[in-house]
């Protein structure tokens, strides 16, 4: 079933909570409703598919159709004593997904739990949270091939998942696929993923004999609240900036400014990755106000819209005073992790 609305306003459609209208808003239901919505929209109209919008900042109003995909259901397709896949409609909400996979007793997702969006994206961006990223679960995507007008499946191997990044990404591919659903393999015997410091020693303080999945999506979303706007008060989109990868010369740059190599930094075979959060955090970010947007005051990597009443123009301001400050200051220029929506 397609739902089709005009002038829509998408304010409950992406979590900044941006206050803006796209001309035609268009939902669907099932996988054959996606090449019948694409007949009906002419080849000169602007076209975006959104998913749950948690990683989205609409510049302004869109003049162009916003695609959404409701296709809905979780199912078995391969079974094992030790693992089962399970096939997942893009537009289940990926939170209820995962807590469903918990209360089945289903190890993998556990360490995403409290992460915002929806199934489809969660492909598309390859989320990422506490040691775990979706692309290590996902087997395949199914997917409408909006070139060759036919459906098809990409393999994990072809899906080439990198850091908050896939082939649905891509320069070139990018608006390619439609995805519609997605195989995840999960497993049936105990395997947590507790490397991650804070959690380890959570972990390490319930002082339990044997943890479930639930077990650790309860801690997950503890420490999520301890450090995160709540989703359902305080609008953002989770992460603004990605942590970046610096060159060692930018490395030892770096060192100088602090007077010693005691700054949090994890080697990647092109260099150092460098926590965002701390680069801004130590440009004396934390809590500012610009407007009516703001830096999170307990972890400055979100840029939030507390009142509800931020404008496009002011978060870009804000987001753009970050990253000059930060270029200044250290010679690293940070890269924007949330999509910016330009009609
Ligand atoms: N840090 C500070 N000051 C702060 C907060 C953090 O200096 O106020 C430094 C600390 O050294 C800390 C480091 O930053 O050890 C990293 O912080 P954290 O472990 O909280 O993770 P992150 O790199 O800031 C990433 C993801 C988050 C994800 C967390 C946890 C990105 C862009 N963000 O943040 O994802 O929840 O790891 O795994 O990779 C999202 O994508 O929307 C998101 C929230």
């Amino acid at each position: 079933m397609v739902t089709t609305s005009y002038n829509f306003d998408l304010t409950a459609h992406n979590t900044f909570a941006m206050k803006v209208k796209c001309n035609c808003f268009m939902e669907y239901t099932t996988p054959e409703d996606i090449p019948f919505v694409l007949s009906t929209i002419r080849k000169d109209v602007d076209m975006f598919h959104i998913g749950g919008g948690s990683n989205l900042l609409f510049t302004s109003d869109f003049p162009g159709v916003i695609l959404h995909s409701a296709i809905k259901g979780i199912e078995v397709v391969d079974e094992t004593p030790d693992s089962i896949i399970l096939k997942v409609g893009a537009g289940e909400t990926m939170d209820e997904f995962i807590k469903w996979c918990c209360d089945s007793g289903y190890w993998g997702l556990e360490n995403l739990s409290g992460i915002p969006g929806e199934v489809g994206a969660s492909a598309v961006q390859n989320v990422g949270a506490y040691g775990v990223e979706a692309g290590d679960k996902i087997v395949r995507v199914h997917a409408f091939d909006t070139d060759s007008h036919e459906f098809t499946t990409i393999e994990k191997a072809d899906c080439l998942f990198g850091y908050r990044t896939s082939k649905f990404k891509l320069k070139d591919e990018k608006g390619r696929y439609i995805i519609h659903s997605v195989e995840y393999q999960l497993s049936k015997t105990s395997d947590p993923k507790i490397e991650y410091p804070a959690l380890a020693n959570r972990i390490k303080d319930l002082n339990i004999e044997s943890l479930s999945p639930h077990v650790i999506r309860d801690e997950i979303i503890e420490i999520r609240n301890s450090k995160l706007p709540d989703p359902d008060k305080i609008p953002s989109a989770g992460s603004f900036f990605k942590n970046p990868v610096v060159t060692e010369e930018q490395y030892q740059n770096i060192a100088k400014i602090m007077g010693s190599t005691d700054f949090p930094h994890f080697k990647v075979d092109d260099g150092y990755k460098i926590p965002a959060a701390w680069l801004i955090d130590t440009c004396g970010w934390k809590g500012v106000k610009k407007g009516n947007a703001e830096v999170w005051k307990l972890q400055p990597l979100v840029i939030v819209n507390p009142t509800k009443s931020a404008s496009p123009e002011e978060i870009i301001s804000l987001e753009n005073d970050i990253i000059r400050s930060i270029a200044d200051k250290f010679g690293v220029v940070l890269s924007p992790e949330v999509e910016h929506i330009h009609p």
